[in-house]
C-alpha cells in the first residue's frame, strides 16, 4: 500500500538545485496530480484539485518568508514569545494562466496585493519578451510570491524575474511558485537566478517538441478557462 513519502518525482533532491523546494511527495499529492492529469477530467474538477495544490504550494511559499521575535499577551495574562512576519509581501502573477493562482493567494493573505506581468514570445527572436506589467508602486520594499503554474523552458519566469529586478526588488525577495516544472526549465532558471527560491508541487520527466511538458497536464489555461 502507498503511504506518504511513496514515491519520489523524476528528478531526485540529490539532482536540484538548492534554491529549489518540492512539496512533500504524497501518495495524497500524487492523487491530486492523477486527477489533474487525466485528459477526461471536466473543467470543474481540474478547478478544484488544481486550487487544492494551489493552496498547498502558497501555504509552503510562505514558510519561506523570514520571521522576527514577536511577544503577544494571551487573554491568561500571560506574555507568548513567538513571531511575526518581517515584512510585507504581494502577488505578481504572469498571465494567463498565473491569474488562476491569484484567488489561492487571496485566501491565505487577505487584501494581498497583486501585480500583474504579460510575457509573450517574440515571433522574430524567439526570446522572451514583456508586453505588460502593473505592479504595486512599492515593489522594492516587499517579498514577492511569484506566480505561474507551468515551468516549462523558463522563458517567462526568467524574464518575470528581470521585470521585477527592473523594479527594484532584489532576486532573493522573489518566491517563484509553481505546480509542475520540467528539468530543463529549472535549471534554465536558477542558472540566472540562484538565489530566487522555486517552489513547486511535481517535477516531470522533460519536454516534447511543442515545449510542453510531459507527461504534463496539457495547456493549462485551455484546461482551466475554456468548458
Ligand atoms: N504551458 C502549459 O500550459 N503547459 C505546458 O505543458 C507547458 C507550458
Amino acid at each position: 500500500m502507498a503511504t506518504a513519502e511513496h514515491r519520489s518525482s523524476q528528478t531526485s533532491p540529490a539532482d536540484l538545485p538548492p534554491n529549489v523546494i518540492t512539496l512533500p511527495q504524497t501518495a495524497q499529492l500524487e492523487a491530486l496530480y492523477t486527477i489533474i492529469r487525466d485528459k477526461d477530467t471536466k473543467r470543474g474538477d481540474f478547478i478544484f484539485y488544481t486550487d487544492r495544490i494551489i493552496r498547498l504550494l502558497v501555504e509552503e511559499g510562505l514558510n519561506h518568508l523570514p520571521v522576527v521575535p514577536k511577544s503577544v499577551v494571551t487573554p491568561t495574562g500571560e506574555t507568548y514569545d513567538g513571531v511575526g512576519f518581517k515584512g510585507r509581501i504581494c502577488g505578481v502573477s504572469i498571465l494567463r494562466a498565473g491569474e488562476a493562482m491569484e484567488a489561492g493567494l487571496r485566501e491565505v493573505c487577505r487584501s494581498v496585493r497583486i501585480g500583474k506581468i504579460l510575457i509573450q514570445r517574440d515571433e522574430e527572436t524567439a526570446e522572451a519578451k514583456l508586453f505588460y506589467s502593473k505592479l504595486p508602486d512599492d515593489i522594492a520594499n516587499r517579498y514577492v510570491l511569484l506566480l505561474d503554474p507551468m515551468l516549462a523552458t523558463g522563458g517567462s519566469a526568467i524574464k518575470a524575474v528581470e521585470v521585477l529586478q527592473q523594479a527594484g526588488v532584489p532576486e532573493e525577495r522573489i518566491i517563484f511558485i509553481n505546480l509542475v516544472a520540467a528539468p530543463e526549465g529549472i535549471h534554465a532558471f536558477c542558472s540566472k537566478h540562484p538565489t530566487t527560491r522555486v517552489i513547486t508541487g511535481w517535477i516531470d520527466r522533460g519536454l516534447n517538441d511543442k515545449a510542453y511538458i510531459i507527461p504534463g497536464l496539457g495547456d493549462f489555461g485551455e484546461r482551466r478557462y475554456t468548458c
